[in-house]
């Protein structure tokens, strides 16, 4: 019954991965139209305020394309190209956009980065992604309320569970909220694709935090206690 249940959601992930790039390449096309006109446009028009909406168009159509392109490396995995990142200024960019949201839902931030904390080893596109999908989650379990923190740090002694055991240097992300917490049943199923308590959950967002935590070596902790809260923690290598 596991193994047909496991079927079941290959099956789905599939359809979807062929649905999304057959949509994809479908909107591409247009696309490259419209972006074409627009530039044509912008050399045209006289006015500077004319030419600045040609060049919204034009800026406009590369983020859609740039979206596009996530959803066919979604549909399609590949190897991500990693780089130096600051993770510390991924985390605030990401916090700075939730800053009315968490107004809204009178939600108190902590921010405890350590200033110091040397780059790590990533592909920052994804990243964003996978710390967004976490803190979306963090926000969303606190409905009445509460404290998000943030905190960054430097982990001088880690010892992979896997390979010799050498003592690695690593960044440590812990997001930690103050809402509903997730209960023992649950714990195992949070990673399974469409696994969702919420009314408008697609069941996604932890499935693909796990698989560009996964891509990057890296490892991913949750503690939670019903009632008390939810505590994400997520190791990740050093640039260097
Ligand atoms: N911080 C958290 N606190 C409480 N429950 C959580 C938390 N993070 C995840 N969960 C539980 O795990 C489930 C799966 O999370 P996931 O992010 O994969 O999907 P979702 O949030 O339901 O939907 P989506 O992210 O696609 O909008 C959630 O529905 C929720 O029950
Ligand atoms: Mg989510």
């Amino acid at each position: 019954q596991a193994f047909q249940e496991e079927n079941r959601v290959q099956d789905r992930l599939a359809m979807m991965g062929t649905l999304a790039s057959g949509l994809a390449h479908e909107i591409r096309n247009p696309l490259g139209g419209i972006r074409a006109a627009a530039e044509m446009l912008q050399r045209e028009l006289e006015g500077a305020e004319d030419q600045e909406y040609a060049r919204i168009i034009v800026s406009e159509v590369d983020r859609l394309n740039q979206l596009i392109t996530q959803l066919l490396d979604f549909a399609k995995p590949k190897k991500l190209k990693k780089t130096s990142v600051n993770i510390n200024q991924i985390l605030s960019e990401l916090l700075i956009l939730q800053h009315s949201a968490m107004q809204r839902r009178k939600i108190a931030l902590r921010q405890e980065f350590d200033p110091s904390l040397p780059p790590v080893w990533g592909h920052e596109p994804s990243l964003k992604q996978a710390f967004l999908n976490l803190i979306k989650n963090a926000l969303e379990a606190m409905e009445g309320g509460g404290t998000l923190r943030v905190a960054t740090g430097y982990i001088s002694d880690y010892r992979m569970q896997v390979g010799e055991g050498k003592p690695t240097p690593m960044a440590q992300v812990a997001i930690a909220d103050t809402g509903a917490g997730i209960p023992e049943e649950n714990l195992k199923s949070l990673f399974t694709p469409f696994f969702t308590t919420k009314p408008k959950g697609t069941g996604l967002g932890l499935m693909m935090t796990q698989r560009i935590l996964k891509e990057h070596e890296s490892q991913l902790r949750v503690a939670s206690k019903v009632g008390e809260g939810t505590t994400f923690k997520v190791l990740l290598k050093l640039a260097l």
